[in-house]
């Protein structure tokens, strides 16, 4: 059955609800602990050993102090099944014995979703059977056949052929009653300059679009030997997103997710060559760039995630610059330099399956990429240019939340250069200095400032900040008990934040909220601004005091892991003081993480 927008009745939602156990749920598929009164579980939305999300049993809410996800039951099926909200709810009235009534409002929403759906998959029909009988279908099927498609990949991807002619689409559909505003909003016909209704897609070899369901939602419509654009793609639409939209992952998720990788290609031929090839792990986007909405889709399936086209010099490449700062921690981006920078289709055609997976399986990690492009613009044997060159790699390496990696990054830099790997992670510090990627260190003591221009590089830790921010704002009562401080916020937009409500809250008793209105209603500064945003959110209020603790385990362990990366670059003999010295805060900084985690 179809589950698209919400077909159901409120009180049936809430049954299903009461008669959830999240605690239960959740222990089908990750490892729960309860410890007193709160639950603790391994976070299956990051990688982790030691529990960090929390399960609030009573209430039906969860809360990760690790990557900030949180949200109820429901939320917690779509997140953990990939499915959508009446998925979700189907799934757990199944599951705790109830029957779903329909809402008639919603209903009529999920109708006009059925129609457009409806509508695409004639038309995917319809150009199937032209393509396959049609006699001015021949130019088509001998440029399918020329890319080496027979007759099982034509009907496995649904290809098909649009006829150059005017409306014959329009009127086979019109025969199947499918209504004008339909065919329109589905973007398979137009209004022509005399006011009547045409074709949108003529003379073109036909790609369906599928979402993850399976539903045909659009198309890619590549020329033959007419004029315009080489390929049509449809146009945003109610059922076609497409930001949030990829060609062939509904073929290759079960495959992505058994190998833990998928591929990003350019597009529709490279994501068949692909399967031909027996590669079923390939994707790309409908004639867009590559944007974070693709990549939070790809993320729902394996964790690993290979460029497999031209990330530097195509199109797509400028939109990968800065990537590096929205990518979230547990993505592994890579790329894969494919054999004479051709795209996978060429490779498969010169029958280079093997090259094309051994290219796959030899990829590289995006950063490291872009660290050589900037180094190989540089003419290493002049000082000047090699000092260009290390303050160029060090400003991408920066972007690193990790500092283990970042100095990994800094060694391998070194070695390619000969700069002094001392050196190298000075330029690192600088260079995080001036994108205030790092709050604590450009902020201390004196005013920070949030530059609206660059997108701050955010810690792991912002989520967390966040959700203190949002206690504070609250002023929940809990807060009585807890010390809260500057140097809980590592970013520069909390710690702006964090300066205001305090002076919003000082004075007011315990659960007394501060009035937001007069407090800052007319502040037109970005941390106000801000914090109008987080205050809108009025999802549970996690306990300040687990919060509190949480942040200062994840700094310990930030310079935990700074101690461990400079111990390991040390030599133990010509520096003993050092080393010794370094030891002994770093058992001092292990013993009091072990405490913060105990107490909860
Ligand atoms: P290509 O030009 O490589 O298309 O564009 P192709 O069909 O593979 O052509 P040949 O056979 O190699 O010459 C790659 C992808 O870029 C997008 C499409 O997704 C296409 O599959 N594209 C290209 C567009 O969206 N619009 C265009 O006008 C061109
Ligand atoms: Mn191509």
């Amino acid at each position: 059955m179809y589950s698209g927008d919400m077909a159901y009745a409120r009180d049936d939602i809430d049954l299903v609800r009461d008669k959830t156990d999240l605690v239960e749920l959740a222990s089908e598929i990750t490892k729960v602990k309860k410890s007193g009164r709160s639950t603790m579980a391994v976070c299956p939305f990051h990688s982790e050993k030691t529990p960090s999300l929390s399960i609030d049993g009573a209430r039906g809410l969860y809360y990760c102090f690790g990557c900030g996800k949180s949200g109820d039951i429901y939320r917690w099926v779509q997140e953990t099944q990939a499915v959508d909200f009446a998925g979700a709810v189907e799934f757990l009235a199944r599951r705790a014995g109830v029957t779903l009534k329909v809402d008639p409002e919603a209903a009529k929403r999920r109708n006009r979703r059925e129609r457009l759906v409806e509508a695409t998959g004639l038309a995917v029909a319809f150009y199937s059977d032209r393509l396959k009988s049609a006699p001015d279908a021949a130019s088509a099927r001998s440029y399918l056949r020329g890319r080496g498609y027979d007759g099982d990949v034509v009907d496995q991807f649904g290809i098909g052929y649009s006829p150059d002619e005017w409306d014959l689409l329009v009127t086979h559909l019109r025969d199947k009653g499918v209504r004008e505003d339909t065919m329109t909003t589905a973007g398979l016909a137009m209004k022509s300059r005399t006011n009547s209704l045409i074709d949108r897609f003529r003379g073109r070899v036909m790609f369906p679009v599928y979402d993850l369901r399976g539903d045909a939602v659009g198309f890619g419509a590549r020329v033959l030997d007419g004029d315009g654009p080489k390929y049509l793609n449809t146009a945003e639409s109610p059922i076609y997103h497409k930001s949030r939209l990829l060609y062939g992952l509904n073929w290759a998720k079960s495959e992505v997710v058994r190998r833990g990788e998928s591929v990003v290609v350019e597009g529709y031929t490279d994501v068949i060559a692909m399967h031909m090839a027996g590669l079923p792990i390939a994707v790309a986007t409908c004639g867009t760039a590559l944007v974070e909405g693709h990549l939070d889709l790809l993320r729902r399936f394996s964790e690993r995630v290979v460029l497999a086209f031209d990330a530097d010099e195509a199109g797509a490449g400028a939109a990968l610059r800065g990537f590096e700062r929205s990518v979230p921690g547990d993505l592994d981006l890579r790329v894969a330099m494919l054999p004479d920078g051709k795209d996978p289709a060429d490779v498969v055609a010169d029958g280079g399956v093997d090259a094309l997976d051994l290219a796959i399986r030899n990829s590289v990690p995006l950063l490291m990429v872009r660290i050589d492009s900037e180094l190989s613009q540089h003419n290493l044997s002049e000082p000047e240019a090699r000092t260009r060159a290390v303050r160029a790699a060090a400003a991408v390496i920066a972007l690193h939340p990790d500092p283990v990696a970042r100095h990994e990054y800094a060694v391998m830099v070194s070695r390619r250069t000969g700069v002094e790997t001392r050196l190298v992670e000075q330029a690192i510090r600088s260079a995080s200095k001036t994108q205030t990627s790092d709050g604590r260190r450009t902020t201390q003591g004196g005013t920070s400032t949030v530059d609206d221009r660059q997108p701050e590089v955010r810690t792991a830790t912002y989520p967390t900040e966040v959700e203190l921010l949002r206690s504070l704002l609250a002023n929940d009562e809990r807060l009585a008990d807890v010390e809260v401080s500057e140097d809980l916020f590592a970013n520069a937009s909390t710690l702006d934040a964090y300066r205001l409500i305090k002076k919003m809250i000082v004075g007011l008793g315990p659960g007394e909220t501060p009035d937001l209105g007069t407090a800052f209603g007319s502040d037109e500064s970005p941390a106000a601004g801000f914090l109008r945003r987080i205050a809108l959110d009025d999802k549970l209020l996690a306990d300040p005091a687990e919060l509190v603790s949480w942040l200062q385990v994840s700094d310990i362990e930030t310079e935990i892991a700074e101690i461990k990366a400079s111990l390991q670059q040390m030599d133990k003999d010509s520096d003993a003081q050092g080393y010794s010295g370094l030891w002994t805060r770093l058992i001092a900084l292990e013993q009091s993480r072990r405490s913060l985690r105990s107490t909860d």
